[in-house]
């Protein structure tokens, strides 16, 4: 229905396009109050972008288990026959807001499940691994990928520069140069938990559990220059192919399995299973089937759903903990405080956050934009008029336990067969095809000639022999125009 424009107090207005003055050609009026209102509106429309995964595409669906895996946790999403609502963002890394969606980088494969249980996120890439393993190195890795203090370009040497100097990124960085490092949708790519985490059952019982989201649609890469080529005809290609996907009704999917590791398997596990430079190789864990997730709903408001999304790692079910990885451990921290400065403290209430299948009895109360009265009876614990009482069977047991010790700035303790170049030359050796080698040797010297200076380059090539000495000396060949 075409209706007659108003303020945002609902009030007509007698203009679209003429500002009130005094005289056609006179000054304009404070009395204005409509032009005033549009202007400082206009002026509010954005919140800061995401300090990482800033440019990203969305869009609802829902989880269905297809699998009994009660054995391995209680969380209700989980149980045989359940379906659950839930919201997905992808997003690269790197980039601004307006960045190609087409530049080479990690995937973001960000979820949040609304379950009876209240809100469960799992926010993961499209990456088993990381480049980093101590969440104190994260906002140096990131600063080595954005922008310089100064002339603010991106700079290659920055990246291989910080690479090489933190050999732990061998493995991530193998991966990224490969075919998946530029995957050709967000349809086509596979998410990962990354992160090891813990599955309680209801008999108290824990499992270490790694979730691996597989696309139904089948893997599918861009070559660099098909990337290249992409990223200046149409900078929202992927943006553009999920939303019409799902507007034509071809709803993407994903399986998800786990790979399941007992609890007590941990200590002698031949790579130390939290580490998230490691995967945990099927033939030692094979993947169990969970369930299928499906996108079959674009957001009506792009700003509202998707933008102001806010994924947590520490949104947790009963049935579903944490682990000893320490990046996991820091994310916990990060992700809710990193929101109350974009969004604001009462992101939770706004549609995308807000539970949904469950109740909140949190005796969390006021703040800016707050709009939702805590039904709690009196605004602290314990209070004799009916409000909430902490459930204590809720998360038993979720620890793992500590020996007693010294506090330590240490590495983790070295397993079997943890060390940095391993499982990067699996990659490359039994992984990869010749084709894919060629293009990783090509991609690799491709991203060292643009921009990569000695000491920094000699330092990347001996990087590349570490993890495998033939791929080492093809890129060195390459590098040197020999
Ligand atoms: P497998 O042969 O059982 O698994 C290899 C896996 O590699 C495939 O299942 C596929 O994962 C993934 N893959 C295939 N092509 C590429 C590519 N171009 N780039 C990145 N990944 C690719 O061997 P293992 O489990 O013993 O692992 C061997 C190596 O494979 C690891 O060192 C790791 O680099 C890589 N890998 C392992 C994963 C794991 O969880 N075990 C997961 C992903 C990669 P998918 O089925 O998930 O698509
Ligand atoms: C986004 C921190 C590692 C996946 C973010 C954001 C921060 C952050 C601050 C912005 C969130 C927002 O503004 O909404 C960190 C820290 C890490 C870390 C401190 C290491 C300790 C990881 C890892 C993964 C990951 C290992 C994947 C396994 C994501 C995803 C997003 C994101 C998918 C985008 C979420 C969305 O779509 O809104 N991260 N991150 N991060 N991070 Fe991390």
């Amino acid at each position: 229905m075409t209706d007659h424009t108003t303020t945002n107090a609902g009030i007509p207005v007698e203009s679209d396009e003429h500002s009130l003055t005094v005289g056609a050609d006179g000054p304009i009026l404070l009395q204005d109050h409509y032009l005033i209102e549009k202007m400082a509106q206009f002026n509010r429309e954005r919140v800061p972008e995401r300090v990482v995964h800033a440019k990203g595409s969305g869009a609802y669906g829902f989880f269905e288990v297809t699998n009994d895996v009660s054995q391995f946790t209680k969380a209700g999403l989980f149980q045989p026959g359940k379906r659950t609502e839930m919201l997905a963002r992808f997003s690269t890394v790197a980039g601004e807001q307006g960045s190609p969606d087409t530049w080479r980088d990690p995937r973001g494969f960000a979820l949040k499940f609304y379950t009876e249980q209240g809100n469960y996120d799992m926010v993961g890439n499209n990456t088993p691994v990381f480049f980093v393993r101590d969440t104190i190195k994260f906002q140096d890795f990131i600063r080595s990928q954005k922008r310089r203090i100064g002339s603010a370009l991106r700079d290659n040497d920055m990246q291989w520069d910080f690479w090489t100097l933190s050999p732990e990124s061998a493995h991530q960085v193998t991966w990224l140069m490969g075919d998946r490092g530029v995957p050709s949708s967000y349809r086509h790519m596979n998410g990962y938990s990354s992160h090891t985490y813990m599955w309680i059952n209801a008999g108290g019982e824990k499992f270490w559990v790694k979730y691996h989201f597989k696309t139904d649609q089948g893997i599918g890469f861009l070559t660099q220059e098909e990337a290249d080529t992409m990223a200046g005809e149409d900078a929202d290609a992927h943006r553009r192919d999920l939303w019409q996907a799902i507007e034509r009704g071809a709803y993407p999917s994903w399986t998800l399995y786990v790979q399941v590791m007992p609890f007590d398997e941990a200590p002698d596990y031949r790579f130390n299973p939290f580490d998230l430079t490691k995967v945990w190789p099927h033939g030692d864990y094979p993947e169990i089937e969970v369930g299928r997730m499906t996108l079959d709903r674009n957001p009506e408001d792009f700003f509202i759903h998707i933008e102001q999304a806010a994924f947590e790692p520490s949104s947790l079910v009963p049935g579903v903990g944490p682990s000893p990885d320490k990046m996991l451990l820091g994310r916990l921290f990060s992700y809710p405080d990193t929101h109350r400065y974009r969004i604001g403290p009462n992101y939770a209430q706004l549609p995308p956050n807000r539970v949904r299948a469950a109740r909140v009895n949190s005796y969390a109360k006021d703040g800016p934009m707050r709009y939702e009265t805590p039904d709690v009876a009196r605004p602290y614990a314990p209070n004799s008029y009916g409000g909430p009482a902490a459930d204590p069977t809720a998360f038993p047991p979720v620890g793992w336990s500590v020996d007693e010790g010294e506090m330590v700035r240490n590495a983790y303790t070295l397993h079997r067969d943890d060390d940095d170049w391993g499982q990067a030359g699996t990659l490359v050796r039994q992984v990869m095809d010749d084709a894919a080698r060629d293009r990783l040797v090509g991609n690799i010297s491709g991203h060292l000639l643009n921009g990569v200076s000695e000491p920094v380059l000699e330092r990347a090539l001996q990087y590349w022999r570490n993890v495998d000495k033939t791929l080492g000396d093809r890129v060195a060949a390459r590098v040197h125009g020999t």
